[in-house]
């Protein structure tokens, strides 16, 4: 049974990923410090999930509440289990956030992020898996957005940190020949997802009779991304880590290939959508309009974004398969099952 370290496994995305590798028969080692971003007790539950997952299926899950800037308690885990993979998800999520905290971006997202690559090199784990962010391509206008396009120009400083750990991870394969794969992830959504995210503010607001608020007007375009295809799209990377020839090759390290070791990938659903089409969705799906108050463009949201995905599905025949009524659907069924409304 090979051993899988998630980061962030009571989050949204590490909560699924982690069910689906306990599926695929993965021993799982979760680490999440449960901080109070957001609901606590939707953290809970996801771990509970995921706890349940393991009773149907052959993997297991092992879950540790601690920070990732706790380089000593993460050693400890790194000598005990000998991840074979690290999907490092635990991050402080969020663009408007980091205008109001920024320090804890660089906690979490720079100190922590740094000890967990730091630590996959010490104990040579077959690939280091990282969530960088759409929001990397900043402004950028030249859409679908590609993977050699220019990202040094973020708008926001969450896009900075995610920035920053794609240049630490580029250094670490290069230096020491550590494979390494960061995910642009582009709006993921889907149950069990953050309450800072427009689709749960939304659902609740138009559920409860609440006002919404759209920004620039209702002139954005989201690349909507639903979770399982993202999930399927990381465990389709941990699997071709494990049988790349070229990813694992540290005895006799090729400077010529070392690019290859670190590699990018956009994680999006290919098919970018006007926001006011979303919500139109939503409203179809809910059966009740919201009553909609439009605003200006806040600092650090970007207009646009859309993912060009040729590159993962070259890569690993990635292909979203769950389109965006169908989401809407599973998510909105989701989320009155959950808060029982
Ligand atoms: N959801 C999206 O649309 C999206 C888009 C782009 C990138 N990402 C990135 O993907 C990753 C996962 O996102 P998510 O949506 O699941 O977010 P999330 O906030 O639901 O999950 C992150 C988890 O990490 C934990 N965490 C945060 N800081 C920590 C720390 N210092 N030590 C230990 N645990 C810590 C949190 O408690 C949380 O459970 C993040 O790195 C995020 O930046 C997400």
């Amino acid at each position: 049974m090979d051993t899988i370290l998630v980061t962030g496994s009571a989050g949204f995305i590490g909560s699924s990923l982690s069910i689906k590798l306990v599926h695929k028969g993965f021993r799982v080692i979760g680490v999440d410090n449960l901080n109070s971003y957001y609901s606590v007790s939707l953290k809970k539950d996801r771990l509970k999930e995921i706890i349940k997952s393991t009773k149907f299926n052959k993997g297991k899950y092992e879950g540790f509440n601690f920070s990732i800037e706790n380089i000593n308690e993460l050693e400890k885990l790194f000598t005990k289990y000998k991840p074979k993979f690290v999907v490092n998800l635990a991050a402080q999520a969020g663009v408007r956030y980091s205008l109001i905290d920024p320090h804890q971006y660089v906690q979490s997202n720079l100190v922590g992020f740094h000890n967990i690559i730091y630590l996959s090199k010490k104990y040579d784990v077959r690939n280091f898996i990282y969530a960088s962010s759409s929001s990397v391509y900043g402004g950028n206008t030249n859409m679908p957005f590609n993977e050699s396009q220019s990202v040094d120009h973020p708008v926001s400083f969450y896009a900075a940190t995610k920035k920053c750990n794609e240049v630490i991870a580029h250094s670490y394969s290069h230096i020491y020949d550590l494979p390494t794969t960061g995910l642009r992830f582009f709006t993921v959504y889907g149950p069990w997802g953050r309450p800072d995210m427009a689709p749960m503010i939304f659902t609740k607001a138009i559920l409860s009779g609440d006002e919404i608020n759209i920004f620039n007007n209702g002139e954005m375009m989201r690349d909507f991304t639903y979770i399982d295809d993202v999930v399927d799209g990381i465990v389709g990377c941990v699997y071709k880590s494990a049988e790349s020839s070229d990813n694992f090759n540290r005895d006799k390290p090729d400077p010529s290939i070392s690019f290859a070791k670190h590699k990018i990938f956009n994680v999006g659903n290919g098919n970018p959508i006007k926001l006011m089409k979303f919500i139109e969705l939503l409203e179809l799906s809910i059966g009740k309009s919201a009553k909609k108050i439009f605003k200006p463009m806040q600092t650090g949201d970007v207009i646009a974004t859309s993912a060009n995905i040729n590159k993962l599905s070259d890569w690993i025949g990635y292909e979203p398969k769950i389109n965006l009524t169908e989401g809407i659907g599973k998510f909105v069924k989701w989320y009155k099952e959950y808060v029982r409304i």
